[in-house]
């Protein structure tokens, strides 16, 4: 029996992750919550002939917190792309003011009503938003850090497809296996390219590998452009979204699986403490993470003693950076 809630299910991001999520074989309950939409939306899916029993859950008021209550318990798992996306010009911080309180009240409910759910954070700008779901699932008594993960799969989804288009006769983006570390925007996005594409990343100009690098770095920019104000990737967001998901539920059921997560590099996981001298004592980076049933079961922190002294460079850089968002964070909570 797994049960998956979803929430801002009604969204761009919402509706096709919740279609791909209402495909899956183990998930046996659907519970989709949105302060709008989200009735039709669960209609719709609910004809769909897979095993997964599906519900929605609409506040009516919003003082009303039943129906948060209600789509939560008893979750195994709870994905969360609630909130506003970006409009051309706009930095993914610039989100913050809007989105961390959305993901405040979410996390309290998470806490009070599925404690042990694993829970996916989409919502940006992630480098802060999972700082301030931990915080508030610190204040509950109820903090795991093992089962909290922030969405940077979309991040890898892009550097293999990148590369791949450079290499349009002989590759196929499936080819690629990249990890990409830091966090999720600009230049905290650093993708090993000299790890998991290194014959072919090798063979490229400094120039192409700068842009190639780039591109990976700013490719929700590519999407939120050509939308011109309709909003970021929906589409790419919930195939990688439910990439992640996906691999969890394979772990859970003891398949051995590592995806790359933006996760607390809490010393009670295996390899946090050595990842966290790593990346100068950042208390959240992105690694590649073996999972379990349990979630994160191991941190593979070794990867960053491999990289290039290009990407040594990168890091400086991304760790400077995350250090802000990830402050801003913690002290929203706190304030
Ligand atoms: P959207 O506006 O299409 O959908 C967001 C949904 O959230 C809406 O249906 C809205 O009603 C709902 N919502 C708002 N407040 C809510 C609340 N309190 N509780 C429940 N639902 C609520 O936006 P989108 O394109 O789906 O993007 C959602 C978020 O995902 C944005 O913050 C975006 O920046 C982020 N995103 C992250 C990644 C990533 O790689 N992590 C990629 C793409 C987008
Ligand atoms: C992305 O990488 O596509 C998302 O984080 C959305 C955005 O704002 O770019």
């Amino acid at each position: 029996m797994v049960k998956v809630t979803i929430c801002g299910a009604a969204g761009g991001i919402g509706q096709p992750l919740s279609l791909l999520v209402k495909l899956n074989p183990q998930v046996t309950e659907l519970s989709l919550f949105d302060v709008v939409n989200v009735p039709g939306v669960g209609a719709d899916l609910s004809h769909i002939n897979s095993g997964a029993v599906t519900k929605s859950f609409l506040p009516s008021s919003r003082e009303d917190k039943t129906a948060l209550a209600d789509s939560l318990k008893g979750s195994d798992m709870v994905i969360i792309p609630a909130g506003v996306p970006r409009k051309p010009g706009m930095t993914r911080d610039d989100l913050f003011n809007i989105n961390a309180g959305i993901v405040q009240s979410l996390a309290e409910g998470i806490a009070e009503n599925a404690p042990k759910a694993l829970i996916l954070i989409i919502s940006n700008p992630v480098n802060s938003t999972v700082p301030i779901v931990a915080e508030v699932l610190k204040k509950k008594g109820v903090y795991d850090p093992a089962r909290l993960f922030g969405v940077t799969t979309l991040d890898i989804v892009r550097a293999n497809t990148f590369i791949s288009q450079l290499y349009p006769e002989e590759t196929k983006p499936t080819d690629f296996e990249v990890r990409v570390v830091g966090g999720h925007s600009g230049e905290t996005i650093v993708p090993l390219y000299s790890l998991g594409a290194k014959s072919h990343f090798e063979k490229l100009s400094d120039e192409q590998k700068k842009t190639l690098i780039n591109r990976v770095q700013f490719g929700g920019d590519e999407v939120v452009q050509a939308k011109n104000g309709a909003g970021s990737a929906t589409l790419s967001m919930a195939y990688a979204g439910y990439r992640l998901a996906e691999s969890l539920l394979k772990a859970s059921a003891g398949t051995p699986v590592t995806e790359c997560t933006f996760l607390n590099l809490d010393p009670s996981i295996k390899g946090a403490a050595e990842a966290k001298k790593l990346v100068g004592g950042l208390e959240y980076f992105s690694f590649p993470v073996k999972l379990s049933k349990d979630g994160i079961a191991e941190v593979e922190y070794q990867i960053l003693e491999q990289v290039s002294d290009a990407e040594k460079q990168l890091l400086a850089v991304a760790e400077e950076q995350l250090a802000k968002n990830i402050e801003k964070g913690v002290s929203f909570v706190n304030k």
